[in-house]
């Protein structure tokens, strides 16, 4: 990752994180959900940049968890469409779980619609299982919620 820094995010970031939200999912969270989870003292919120040249950074990606004794909950994913299958999500997340794994956790879950293709594969290869399968869980598309867990 030589070329890419890892840091924790903050308000000034928003706008380029809300522009890849915007571009990930047909039910974006606003400004004031990120906010909001800036704010919560359950969560960590972490950006991707990317050096340009004159080493000026962009933001490629965010991921956003909440740590509950020791166990992580990851609710948000999500990298720039142009910079996407290069291997980002994969490195992003597996650095940020093995920063986490210091502090005793257990194990991480999340939720993920049964359509995201990309959103699965990405968290089997990292380790994660399916651990449930709620039927008709979201009501805008009638799909399947699928839960799954890493343990460590
Ligand atoms: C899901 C997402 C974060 C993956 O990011 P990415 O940087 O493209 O993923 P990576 O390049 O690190 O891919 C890692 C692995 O995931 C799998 N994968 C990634 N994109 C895939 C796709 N479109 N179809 C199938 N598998 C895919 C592959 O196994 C890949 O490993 P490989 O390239 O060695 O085969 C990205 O597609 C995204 O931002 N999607 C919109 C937001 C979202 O759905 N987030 C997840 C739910 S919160």
């Amino acid at each position: 990752m030589s070329d890419l820094i890892i840091d924790t995010m903050s308000e000034k970031d928003i706008d380029p994180v809300l522009s890849i939200e915007q571009a990930s999912f047909k039910n974006p969270w606003s400004r004031i959900s990120f906010l909001n989870e800036l704010s919560n003292k359950y969560s960590h919120n972490f950006v991707l940049k990317l050096e340009n040249s004159f080493e000026t950074y962009q933001i490629i990606a965010y991921l956003c968890f909440r740590l509950i004794t020791d166990e992580i909950h990851i609710l948000k994913i999500a990298v720039n469409p142009e910079q996407r299958s290069k291997g980002m999500a994969f490195k992003f997340i597996n650095h940020c779980l093995n920063t986490f794994c210091e502090q005793k956790i257990k194990s991480a879950i999340l939720e993920v619609r049964q359509s995201n293709t990309a959103g699965i594969v990405l968290y089997e290869k990292i380790g994660f299982g399916i651990e449930a399968q709620i039927p008709n869980y979201y009501s805008d598309t009638h799909e399947d919620l699928i839960l799954m867990r890493k343990t460590f």
